[in-house]
């Protein structure tokens, strides 16, 4: 397994653990949060961010779908909707006093969007403080279910966002580029946990160790690392399984065109069961479909321009699955 660390390494030096403990537990929450994600961009985030939401509101819940993909934010395309007036941007800017104030509905009842940031700002810039802010506001709003496109990428705030949620829903294609950017997206929410607990401090050297290590080596494994802490301390190798054995990613495989890509979700879910030791479980596919762009031309979410297609059907079985866990 080819897992490339380098850029993991570099950031995980930024941020100290004492500043990422605050948000370690999860937090209180009233709604259920949601977030979608995956290592790479154009893999169908917004497109399951967008069309799961309008589900879970025809359903009769209140939904609010957040474009978090800052810098890249579409999500009120798929939606079906213009860049509204208000976004995200207002509120990091401080432009409106709440972050109820960037709600805005969508032409689907029950379901309010709030837009991403339509200036170069990016998630990976928005500041510790505010980042917090935002969780604690988003878990104010009157919603059943909070969804969050994220953006593509690992950065710590993208990852953080992603720890914090109730559900963690990684968007996959049957092709090497996202498969392999799944496993560093997984590593990267792997080492970001670890280091979230203040506890884990005096382990940071063979968590370093495991990171530097040659890729395709046995030292560079996470499972090895967790090998290692047991031996040296039975105690916190337990406590780092605990912690380890709470991550879970649930995985769907998009752009399914036959039933052996179909079925990469289960070796995606075997091999981070023994190189990573977290719990990945494979959700479902959804359909490659013609109807995907069309309706993206159209501006129309797919299972309402086509409620009948391939794609559409699919997304009923996956979204049935999320629901009743
Ligand atoms: N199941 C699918 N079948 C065909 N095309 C798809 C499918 N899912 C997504 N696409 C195409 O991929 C494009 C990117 O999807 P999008 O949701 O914007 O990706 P992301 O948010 O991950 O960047 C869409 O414009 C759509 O045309
Ligand atoms: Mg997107």
């Amino acid at each position: 397994m080819e897992i490339n660390t380098a850029r993991t390494n570099s950031a995980m030096k930024e941020s100290p653990a004492s500043e990422l403990s605050s948000l370690n537990p999860r937090l209180e929450v009233k709604s259920k949060i949601w977030s979608i994600g995956g290592g790479k961009g154009g893999v169908g985030k917004s497109m399951v961010t967008a069309n799961t939401a309008i589900m879970l509101a025809q359903m009769g819940y209140k939904v609010v779908a957040v474009d978090l993909d800052l810098g890249g934010a579409n999500l009120h395309t798929c939606l079906g909707m213009g860049i509204p007036q208000k976004t995200l941007s207002d509120y990091i800017s401080r432009q409106v006093s709440s972050l109820k104030e960037v709600v805005v509905p969508s032409p689907i009842e029950n379901l309010s969007i709030i837009s991403g940031a339509q200036d170069e700002i990016g998630i990976a810039n928005l500041k510790y403080l505010q980042k917090n802010k935002l969780l604690k506001n988003l878990n104010d709003l009157n919603a059943d279910y909070i969804l969050l496109d994220l953006g593509a990428g690992t950065s710590f705030n993208t990852l953080d966002f992603f720890i914090t949620a109730h559900k963690g829903l990684l968007v996959v294609l049957p092709e090497p580029t996202s498969i392999e950017n799944t496993y560093r997206f997984i590593k990267s929410i792997f080492i970001r946990k670890i280091k979230m607990i203040d506890d884990f401090l005096e382990i940071q050297p063979l968590i370093n160790k495991a990171m530097t290590a040659k890729i395709g080596t046995r030292q560079s494994v996470p499972s090895e690392m967790i090998a290692n802490v047991c031996q040296i301390n039975p105690q916190l190798g337990q406590r780092l399984k605990d912690e380890i054995s709470q991550l879970k990613f649930q995985i769907i495989m998009n752009q399914v065109r036959n039933k052996s890509e179909a079925e990469m979700g289960y070796s995606i879910q075997t091999i981070c069961k023994k190189y990573f030791g977290v719990q990945v479980e494979y959700l479902g596919y959804l359909d490659y479909d013609q109807s995907a762009w069309q309706s993206v031309k159209k501006r129309r979410p797919v299972t309402q321009e086509f409620p009948h297609c391939n794609l559409s059907m699919s997304f009923k079985k996956l979204v049935a699955k999320l629901y009743s866990q």
